[in-house]
């Protein structure tokens, strides 16, 4: 089978790259012929572990191929892929699809034999309907075509992972022929069992954002309830193992931390939030979590200032940050955290000494030159009155306690992530934030709690 996927970025580079490795044709098309030269020079303008490999080894076979041009990629295609960006304009949720609905008429104009168009990029409930209506409007009226909707569940830095053992394949096709058509691309996948669900081109939709919008509601109960655990002396990562163990709930995504970023969360719940106004059927659960989440991550930058003792105390200090994409295991700084946490500290007057792994290039050109951007963790260490840790990259885990002690003016530590144990780090000498570990971070042995109060 031959597919065109349109849109080279973290979703659909990784989605073509991993059909290619199924055995089918792979064309990815992007406007961005920067990042189309890129590819066919065999550079990956993302990181994605394992990413550069699978690319590699699939154009060697010439079963991928790159291109900037539709009119020459869509003809003859089995299948046509939309996995363009749908950046949030506006900032109240609206989901701007104009780059979908630009691909639905451009392959639509190119139309040759029967094409099941796939919109992979997530997409407002009732989108499909449009990309049929468009579709429709511009296609020769001898193409054959259907419209199918077939929602990605990639997490960045586990996407090929995610792909090639997902939970279940979510389609949504509206005719036997079109369901045909992706029982045959899927086909590896359902040789290993994996649930095939088929549905309408609507409930496909609302799948995707009701999906995320639970995990991202997920994440802010369990950093609520480690607020409380702050208040009450509770340990917020035994509340986590607690609650998670019951079936019904599972243990995942009950890690507290700085509030959720990238660009799927952010974008996803403002969007349902946004649609589902709309269409009359507020959701306030989701509405409360957007607030809740964008408040958490400027409250992050709070907690660093009152760990070095309130604004007037901070100004001039200098602070240094690990981490500053959304999570580890990618370069993504889309609604990072540290996009809000970074600015507040300089904006208190603070010094901002930053580091991460992998993040600094897309770092720069979102924060701009305002902080010490350090060549490694030690260095970001030099002279700071404070560590916040953002990001749990794992070269932060096992950070040598004697060496920070000696760089930092001041062995302090707002540990964002709860990757060190409160008890470990107080016997080092550190004071110790972490999130939800007991009053204000620190956990108390519980037969000196009655102390405390
Ligand atoms: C994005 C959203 O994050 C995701 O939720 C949605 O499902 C798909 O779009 P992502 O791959 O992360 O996924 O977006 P991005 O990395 O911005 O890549 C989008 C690509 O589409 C870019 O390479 C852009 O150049 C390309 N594009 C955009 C086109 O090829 N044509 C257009 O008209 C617009
Ligand atoms: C998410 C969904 O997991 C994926 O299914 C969907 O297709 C795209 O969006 P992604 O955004 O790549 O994937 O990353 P994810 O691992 O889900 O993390 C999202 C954010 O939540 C990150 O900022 C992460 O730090 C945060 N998070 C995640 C937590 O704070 N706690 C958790 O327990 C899990």
């Amino acid at each position: 089978m031959k597919v065109v996927m349109i849109g080279a970025g973290y979703v659909g580079l990784v989605t073509g790259a991993c059909f290619s490795e199924f055995g089918f044709d792979v064309t990815c098309v992007d406007v961005d012929e920067t990042k189309i030269k890129a590819l066919e020079n065999g550079e990956i303008p993302i990181y994605e572990p394992g990413l550069e490999e699978l690319v590699a080894n699939n154009c060697k076979a010439g079963r991928l191929t790159f291109s900037t041009s539709l009119a020459e990629a869509v003809p003859g295609a089995d299948m046509v892929f939309i996995a363009v960006g749908t950046p949030s304009r506006r900032g109240d949720g609206f989901a701007d699809l104009r780059y979908v609905y630009a691909a639905a008429e451009q392959v639509a104009r190119n139309l040759t034999g029967y094409t099941t168009v796939v919109t992979k990029s997530t997409v407002p409930v009732g989108t499909g309907k449009e990309v049929a209506r468009i579709v429709g409007k511009f296609a020769p009226v001898e193409a054959e075509w259907d419209v199918v909707s077939n929602p990605e569940f990639l997490r960045e830095g586990a996407a090929i992972e995610d792909f090639m053992r997902p939970d279940r394949v979510v389609m949504g096709a509206e005719s036997e022929r079109a369901r045909e058509q992706m029982r045959q691309l899927y086909r590896p996948l359902s040789l290993r069992e994996v649930p095939m669900v088929f549905t309408d081109i609507v409930t496909a939709e609302l799948i995707k954002y009701a999906a995320n919008a639970f995990l991202a509601t997920k994440i802010t109960f369990i950093n609520e309830i480690s607020d409380l655990c702050e208040k009450t002396g509770a340990d917020v990562q035994h509340v986590a193992k607690g609650i998670g163990l019951d079936g019904r709930i599972g243990g995942k995504f009950l890690h507290p931390g700085p509030g959720y970023g990238g660009s799927c969360f952010p974008k996803d719940t403002l969007a349902l939030a946004y649609s589902a106004r709309q269409y009359g059927a507020p959701l306030r659960i989701v509405e409360a979590v957007v607030e809740i989440n964008d408040r958490r991550k400027l409250a992050m930058a709070d907690r660093v200032i009152d760990a070095l003792g309130g604004a007037q105390a901070a100004r001039g200090k200098k602070v240094a940050v690990l981490g500053l994409t959304f999570k580890p295991g990618t370069d993504d700084m889309r609604e990072s955290p540290a996009l809000a946490i970074v600015p507040a500290l300089m904006g208190a007057g603070v010094e901002a000494r930053v580091f991460d792994p992998q993040g600094m290039d897309n770092a720069k050109a979102e924060i701009g030159t305002g902080p010490y951007y350090a060549t490694s963790a030690y260095d970001a260490l030099e002279g700071a009155d404070c560590l916040a840790i953002v990001t749990e990259w794992n070269e932060f885990r096992a950070l040598q306690l004697d060496r920070v002690k000696s760089l930092m003016t001041n062995p302090l530590m707002v540990d964002m992530r709860n990757i060190y144990v409160p008890e470990e780090m107080r016997a080092a000498g550190f004071t110790y934030y972490g999130i939800g570990r007991g009053y204000d971070g620190i956990v108390i042995p519980s037969d000196q709690v009655e102390a405390a109060e």
